[in-house]
């Protein structure tokens, strides 16, 4: 089995501080099994001209990170990456403040990246490289003489053409993808949205139902929806109520129905609408006022961009509005914080909680709303409330959908969940545990590089074919 070799801004260095989300938690099973390299950013930013690459070795894994300069955190990081790529791949043409020095610099650290990462390389290495911030990579790496596989995984979301096109130099950006060997998406519609662009836009001719011809090789396009470990978070849930921090939160409820949310502080998880559907939940159903707390958990995250402090302020109006509107001198209804909390702690507060509230205005996945499912109790499950725009509405069709720009509808859900009889609750969950099981986690990477290591691109005769044929082709 070929070395597989990660490339991702994040780096989930072993050290009790990582900061890859939900990326780290999809991508280092696959890499301890196999053993390998996982090459990134260090999330620090040098003093000056940054030393050379510093690497941590834990279970067959290499972590190699690099630091990044000043100039090169503002202009790939926090400019085009997170105030360009970000918005638009969300839908948000509306918010994207697109600049050349950005652009210049998001090319600049890939170039940065790659000259770093190929004093690791091997000819045979698989390099599957991850998310918005590193597009280009494979283009570089291919005029570098670099014929390894390689793939790409985007985490988030992937908009229609007609979006996609309103990034300027999208050409250079978004068509860069086409020198990967297989670009793997997390839902059938990201799917369709580059399939499109690349018809259309780059006029590429397709070589199989999911490829395409490009230049003298193939890129074929693939659906792998991000899941979670499914049982392995559930028995942690199981054994976390247990613990002093669940105990403690729930006792401070006073028997009240929990609620929860739990997002980073960004736009596209659409908390101050969620806010407003709580409001009017609280307005039209007064039935629950004293009932109910909900407690939205919201670490900060990417302090330095201007809309994610106008969204904090956002938020911070509305829950001060909400609490002062209707909390009591013995009952707060909201409760809101920014202190991150671990993985055990969260799986234990969704299985206290009687709602689970999800509802992104865009996401790519969304990996709490599954962790949300997995952490309930089987006999006496609480209720997901799920926004169809979040890719894991395609798999948990048994949650309590909504269009998060509905407030009202959002509201009718809420009271929906908190007064469902049993028998619904357990029905829905049991429909939606057993997808999670169906697509387990320990599948994901797997499935991604099986099918990587099937479409070579080199063979011309291959091209033809579609991926199955030309495994057969290959191994025949
Ligand atoms: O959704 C993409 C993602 O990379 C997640 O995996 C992660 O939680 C988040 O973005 C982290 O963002 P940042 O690296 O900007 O803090």
């Amino acid at each position: 089995m070929s070395r597989l070799v990660v490339v991702s801004n994040r780096v989930g260095i072993p050290d009790g501080n990582a900061r890859a989300g939900g990326l780290e938690v999809a991508i280092r099973p696959a890499l301890k099994k196999r053993g390998g390299i996982w090459f990134g950013w260090s999330g620090k930013v040098a003093d000056g001209t940054p030393g050379p690459a510093k690497t941590v070795h834990q279970d067959k894994v290499d972590y190699v990170t690099v630091d990044l300069p000043q100039d090169d955190y503002d202009e790939f990081y926090n400019g085009f990456a997170n105030r360009v790529l970000w918005p638009i791949l969300h839908y948000r043409l509306d918010l994207a403040e697109f600049t050349r020095r950005d652009l210049s610099g998001y090319f600049r650290v890939n170039q940065f990246f790659v000259e770093n990462l190929e004093k690791f390389l091997r000819p045979d290495d698989v390099i599957w490289v991850h998310d918005y911030h590193l597009m280009p990579l494979a283009q570089m790496l291919r005029e570098r003489g670099h014929k390894n596989r390689l793939g790409f995984f985007l985490h988030i979301p992937c908009p229609p053409p007609e979006i996609l096109t309103g990034l300027p130099n999208h050409e250079r950006v978004v068509a860069g993808l086409c020198s990967y060997d297989l670009v793997g998406f997390q839902t059938e519609n990201d799917a369709n949205n580059f399939s499109r662009y690349l018809a259309n836009e780059v006029g590429l001719k397709r070589a199989g139902d999911s490829s395409f011809h490009y230049e003298d090789r193939s890129v074929t396009v693939g659906i792998f929806p991000v899941g979670v470990e499914t049982e392995a978070f559930s028995r942690m849930a199981a054994r976390a109520v247990g613990s002093q921090f669940v105990n403690k939160v729930m006792a401070s409820m006073s028997g009240r129905a929990l609620i929860i949310g739990v997002d980073r502080l960004d736009y596209s998880k659409g908390i101050p609408e969620r806010l407003n559907a709580f409001e009017r939940f609280l307005a039209n159903f007064a039935d629950w006022r004293g009932l109910v707390t909900y407690l939205q958990i919201t670490p900060r995250s990417r302090t330095d961009i201007r809309e994610y402090a106008d969204i904090g302020r956002l938020v911070g109006e509305a829950v001060g509005r909400i609490n002062g509107t209707f909390g009591e001198a013995s009952w707060t209804p909201l409760r809101y914080i920014n202190k991150a909390h671990s993985r055990t702690a969260l799986a234990g507060l969704y299985r206290s909680a009687r709602v689970g509230l999800v509802t992104p205005l865009r996401d790519g996945m969304n990996l709490v709303a599954k962790e949300y499912i997995a952490a309930q109790d089987a006999d006496d499950p609480g209720v997901l409330v799920l926004s169809r725009f979040a890719g894991a509405a395609r798999e948990c069709g048994a949650a309590l959908l909504v269009n998060p720009y509905d407030s009202e509808g959002v509201a009718i859900a809420i009271n929906r969940a908190l007064g469902m009889p049993v028998e619904e609750r357990r029905m829905r969950h049991q429909a939606n545990f057993a997808m999670l099981v169906k697509n387990d986690l320990s599948q994901w990477a797997e499935r991604f590089l099986g099918l990587l290591d099937g479409v070579s691109s080199t063979d011309p005769a291959a091209e033809m074919l579609d991926p199955p044929m030309r495994r057969i082709a290959r191994q025949g």
